[in-house]
């Protein structure tokens, strides 16, 4: 089974095991008060009651087992706190309370049984069933001293108290003390946990205090460009400016915000070597934004995160954008202001930088997919998205490239059918060894991007996006939708070498868990058991090769986007990587990767689930140089998710 299934099938036993706990103590309690004769009945009921709840505990273990074989981060919190919070007390139960619930004498009047004996037992493996849920909820990877208190206190302050109120002697006084003791337990529980997932506002354990400021990090302008070896580049200029606009689909107007007046925004293409400056203008009513260029390692002051890089641009306001296009390749860019709002409004447009040698391909088109709320639309060149079926023609016989870009929060399956294919570059980069694929589909994560390059055949050709016919390229008859299993992008292309050695090892471990944010505990998107801005900051030193490994404990896939570099992906799931750079990868749940990232771009460095909404949740983190610092803050007008 695999450990996505694992994961999911964990967390139903959880609630199975706490359920059947919980009825087993309750009818176990109720027979209990009976006369002996009239609760012979409900206390076999509750012995079956009881087996049941044994044989789903037990179920338990290999599921664990299971998930242990994946990796010490799926099961930590489970091995040494939740499985023995009720495996223990659930043999106490059927050592003690199961025997003695099948044995009770039917005959007499009066109760017969010991409460301590036989409910208290059961009572315990309820709670510490229960305890076990709020684990799963509380406490993520690694597990926290306060986490792990806060569960433990509550279920001995559970525990206490049911032992005195089974005892034989009950009057008000006890009931107090018992309510006392439950309310103290409650008050230590939230105080010590309050510690778990707080306390290190802003730049985490370990961000720079001192050093250069990421202000200074920019890309040359026109005039400083070049220097005494290299001559002068060529400038490319646009204007940006935001401004709201309506999209008109097939299916209805939106109401969307856009860079001028349309949505995507201008394609800039641009050249390899050019200096490309960018003016963005703000004309939205209310609304801050900020462009940010996704994929492209451009200088940290540049790289358009308000908080970290800028301040957000606000109505009205102008700021100015430059960087040398270094890297050839596909790219999109979009606002980094309130992103989870702001992208799947319209706040994006497509970057394609041509390399200095002119490609093979004569035909050379880029494709946006998008989805306005649940409209899905594909924009070809820059043109008005379509919601139905694009069309394109091509002269047959042209050696073509299609640049898809996903700028959506999900995942899209794509397929291309009519004609065998390559990917010849992913998020940018190309693939070295890129090989034919024929019918096969791809896997393309939120905000990454695939070259597709084939020859135009005589027939049709059909780019589907999820289940939907996308593309058509010389219709009118349609050739069936590539239908062929899913390309491993971790494996695709001729494989590279690894780095050698490794500077420093970082391990981000994602889940959904109870973390602070705001000063209150919320179910956040979590790295390490917490949410932002407590996510402590990684830090790196120029020149260092550090390995990172990603670990999905959740059951939801995260696109992992860290700003200014590429990571080359070294493996997933254990399996060797060909070595790809990509700067967007999809850790589905289950998953562990491991990416090299080569600190070759200092700065202040956003790093963020790019599931918008949950970096919006929490999933969003910096990655630091030593001796770099940023002059901005966060909050205020700044809100990068
Ligand atoms: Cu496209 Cu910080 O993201
Ligand atoms: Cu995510």
């Amino acid at each position: 089974m695999s450990t996505a299934r694992l994961i999911a099938l964990d967390q139903i036993l959880f609630v199975l095991v706490a359920a059947a706990w919980a009825a087993t103590a309750g009818v176990a309690l109720a027979g209990l008060r009976q006369p002996a004769a009239a609760g012979r009945r409900t206390r076999l009921i509750a012995a079956a009651l009881c087996a049941a709840a044994i044989v789903v505990t037990a179920l338990r273990i290999p599921v664990t087992l299971g998930l242990a074989r994946a990796g010490w981060w799926f099961v930590a919190e489970k091995v040494t706190l939740a499985l023995p919070l009720v495996v223990l007390p659930a043999l106490a139960s059927a050592a003690v309370s199961l025997p003695r619930l099948l044995r009770a004498p039917s005959g007499g009047g009066a109760p017969v049984l010991s409460p301590r004996l036989v409910a208290f037992p059961l009572l315990v493996t309820a709670y510490g069933a229960v305890a076990g849920v709020a684990c799963g909820v509380v406490i993520s990877y690694p597990v926290t001293g306060g986490g792990a208190a806060a569960v433990l206190a509550l279920f001995a302050a559970a525990s206490v108290v049911s032992w005195r109120l089974l005892g034989p002697v009950r009057t008000p006084g006890d009931r107090w003390q018992a309510a006392g003791t439950g309310v103290l337990a409650l008050a230590v529980a939230l105080t010590v946990g309050g510690g778990w997932s707080g306390g290190h506002p802003h730049f985490g354990d370990h961000a720079p205090a001192q050093g250069i400021s990421v202000d200074l990090l920019h890309g040359a302008s026109a005039a400083a460009a070049g220097g005494p070896s290299r001559a002068k580049p060529r400038v490319r200029r646009f204007t940006l400016t935001a401004q709201p606009a309506t999209v008109r689909l097939a299916s209805g107007p939106i109401d969307a915000w856009s860079f001028n007046g349309q949505v995507p925004g201008p394609v800039l293409r641009v050249r390899q070597g050019d200096l490309v400056e960018v003016t963005l203008r703000n004309r939205l009513p209310g609304q801050s934004v900020t462009v940010h260029w996704h994929g492209y390692d451009v200088p940290s002051g540049e790289d358009g995160v308000p908080g970290v890089t800028q301040n957000a641009v606000a109505p009205g306001q102008t700021h100015v954008y430059r960087f040398r296009a270094e890297d050839a390749g596909t790219y999109w860019y979009h606002s980094h202001q309130n992103s989870s709002v702001a992208v799947p409004r319209g706040l994006f447009g497509l970057l394609v930088v041509d390399p200095a040698a002119p490609l093979p391909e004569s035909e050379d088109h880029v494709l946006a997919l998008h989805t306005f709320g649940t409209r899905p639309t594909l924009s070809v060149d820059g043109a008005a998205p379509v919601e139905g079926l694009a069309r394109l023609a091509l002269p047959p016989g042209a050696r073509t490239r299609l640049r898809v870009v996903n700028t959506d929060t999900r995942p899209v399956v794509l397929g291309l059918g009519g004609a065998p294919y390559r990917i010849a570059a992913v998020d940018g980069g190309d693939v070295p060894g890129a090989t034919d694929l024929d019918g096969d589909r791809l896997h393309l994560a939120a905000g990454g991007r695939y070259d597709l390059t084939f020859t135009v055949p005589s027939g049709p050709v059909l780019l589907t996006a999820g289940d939907r016919p996308a593309l058509l390229v010389n219709g009118p008859a349609t050739p069936p939708a590539a239908a062929g299993p899913i390309v491993d992008i971790t494996r695709y292309g001729a494989a590279t070498a690894p780095p050698a050695r490794f500077d420093q090892e970082v391990t981000w471990v994602l889940d959904k868990t109870l973390a602070m944010a705001d000063g209150l505990p919320r179910l956040a998107q979590t790295v390490n058991g917490k949410a932002w801005p407590n996510i402590p900051t990684p830090v790196v030193r120029q020149g260092q090769t550090v390995r990172i490994r990603v670990v999905n404990r959740g059951t939801d896939t995260h696109p992992m986007h860290p700003h200014g570099h590429h990571v080359r992906i070294l493996s997933r799931n254990g399996v060797p990587a060909t070595g790809l750079a990509m700067d967007t990868f999809d850790v589905a749940p289950g998953e562990v990767w491991e990416v090299a990232l080569v600190a070759d771009n200092p700065g202040m460095w956003m790093s963020h689930c790019h599931d918008l909404a949950h970096a919006a949740q929490g999933m969003e983190f910096h990655l630091a140089y030593e001796g770099v610092t940023t002059p901005y803050e966060m909050g205020g007008g700044n809100h990068p998710a």
